[in-house]
């Protein structure tokens, strides 16, 4: 393809692309086509001689479109907003066309330095301490492939961070009975993301139970806490979240953060979908209400902040004992002596995409009004659509109402109608939508504003579309009496544990064993009290 043929190319592409965003309405979110469908429609084995461009493009609709979900439809309500701006799109572009791999400072200087600038815009937009920031404190923001990548990273700084303080105490300690010790807690709420990333690191996560409205709270924090420290066990990490993705619920930073300090626990914060809103002024006291108390935090602009995916947001306090824990090196990768970052050392992948491109044009093409006011909107459409859920007596909310999701269900018909609502609203391909759980057994209906162009209209559609099979899915499901309500636990808080099976040994630890790591516990300052 020579400079002609490209550019001539490129112009159908935006053409197609502008094309398909504006007709996005014309075409259910949901697909008609089955597993398998895409081999009967292209050859068995790469062409030897080239394709032409024109079929090429053709195929788009001929093989593409027929199997694409269409996450950008306004009738796609299910799992998060993911963000597609023409921003981000013309940045993207432009990343692809220089296209670097952020190695380290010399192999893409603009790369490091513009992801550095860009992550200290939006820390403030966050409010974020100073500390949080590279310029002015130990810490610092870097772009991660995802949320479950900010995890994990973090987990395994605060693993060696505990080791190290164990080692320091005890120069004998026998290390790998101390990271059998090792444990890290979150809510059943939490993203499953974090059960793997706490496995993919070897430390043991458990999983506690949240109040009746999904939140987690300090109380339940303390006691599993306490419970591990007389076990003669090590607690080290805690993930909060901030807007839950079954019911976008938000844990109680300030008493989750008060246990950690009393403890010191790393606090990690997940705000994957809802930390985008945090740049609203009238929504910063969710994470202002104990920032003072968080060792990292992170939230996915890919989600809500109208950059493309991938564009994860990763924060720490200390640096220094994230790129420690995550350090890779070998000669080649030795450049010339910076204090600047070395970001490869802060996130997974040696390699780093341009990514920070993406983040700076969509700041700047929307500014923060522009960003807030698309965040705004979105939550008024999500009240819009809560309206319309109270005013229909056959319905009701299943969780209370937060940020851009809305859970309900069918009234007092038992969660087989509910799921039956569900299976026909996606049988018929017109609106999508997914289910979650609540605590209490309770099947809920996820209903999340999703589409850049959604308008009230949209809104209203989705919802003609759903309560249309309402009284269908009523008549139709199995009387199925509702599952009585969990019991809350009263004794041992725990609902789930996540063990890896190095933590398997933990339960033949001998009696002197315990007590040798109690005492150490001790020693290093893990106290109950
Ligand atoms: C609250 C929360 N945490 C974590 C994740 C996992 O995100 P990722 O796919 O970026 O790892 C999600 C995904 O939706 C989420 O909503």
């Amino acid at each position: 393809m020579d400079d002609d043929e490209f550019r001539a190319a490129a112009g159908d592409v935006i053409d197609y692309i502008i094309g398909y965003q504006r007709r996005i309405r014309e075409r259910a979110p949901l697909p008609a086509v089955t597993p398998g469908y895409l081999r009967h429609l292209v050859p068995a084995e790469a062409p030897e001689q080239p394709d032409s461009w024109a079929d090429v493009l053709a195929d788009m609709e001929r093989v593409i479109q027929p199997g694409m979900t269409h996450w950008h439809s306004p009738q796609f309500h299910a799992f998060c907003p993911l963000a597609n701006s023409p921003p981000a799109l013309l940045a993207e572009m432009l990343a692809h066309g220089l296209s670097c791999v952020g190695l380290n400072w010399e192999a893409a200087p603009a790369c490091l330095e513009l992801e550095m600038l860009v992550l200290e815009w939006v820390a403030k937009l966050l409010q974020l301490p100073d500390a949080f920031m590279t310029r002015t404190g130990t810490g610092g923001g870097v772009i991660t492939g995802s949320a479950t990548e900010g995890v994990l990273v973090t987990v395994i700084a605060a693993r060696e961070r505990a080791l190290a303080r164990l080692r320091a105490a005890d120069p004998e300690l026998d290390e790998t009975v101390a990271r059998g010790r090792l444990v890290a807690f979150t809510s059943c709420q939490a993203n499953p993301a974090i059960q793997r990333a706490a496995a993919t690191a070897e430390v043991r996560l458990r999983a506690l139970p949240t109040d009746s409205e999904c939140s987690w709270r300090g109380d339940t924090l303390r006691q599993a806490v306490e419970e591990e420290l007389a076990a003669g066990n090590v607690p080290i990490y805690v993930v909060a979240t901030l807007g839950t993705t079954s019911t976008c619920a938000f844990d109680r930073l300030d008493e989750l953060g008060a246990v950690c300090r009393q403890h010191e626990m790393w606090l990690h914060v997940d705000a994957a979908y809802a930390g985008a809103a945090l740049i609203c002024p009238e929504y910063r006291h969710l994470l202002q209400c104990g920032v003072q108390d968080v060792t990292s935090f992170s939230f996915n602009a890919h989600k809500w902040l109208l950059v493309n995916f991938d564009c994860g947001l990763l924060w720490v306090r200390d640096a220094s004992q994230l790129a420690e824990a995550n350090r890779i090196d070998a000669p080649y990768l030795d450049t010339a002596e910076t204090t600047l970052p070395n970001f490869r050392n802060w996130s997974l992948a040696l390699g780093r995409r341009f990514r920070a491109l993406k983040l700076w044009f969509v700041l700047r093409l929307y500014g923060v009004s522009g960003l807030q006011e698309y965040i705004r909107g979105h939550v008024q459409l999500a009240r819009q659509f809560e309206e319309l859920v109270r005013r229909d007596e056959r319905f009701e909310l299943a969780a209370p109402v937060s940020m851009g999701v809305v859970c309900f269900r069918l009234r007092g018909a038992g969660n087989a109608a509910t799921a039956e609502l569900l299976r026909r609203v996606s049988e018929a391909r017109r609106v999508y939508m997914v289910k979650t759980e609540l605590p209490t057994g309770q099947l809920a209906a996820r209903f999340v504003v999703v589409s850049r162009v959604t308008t009230d209209r949209d809104i209203a559609v989705s919802w003609e579309e759903i309560r249309r099979h309402a009284d269908a899915a009523l008549s139709g499901a199995a009387a199925d009496s509702d599952r009585p309500p969990a019991v809350q636990p009263t004794g041992h808080v725990e609902t789930c544990t996540c063990t890896t099976k190095r933590n398997g040994f933990m339960t033949d630890k001998t009696v002197s064993e315990r007590w040798r790591m109690l005492m150490l516990l001790h020693k290093v300052g893990y106290r109950g009290h």
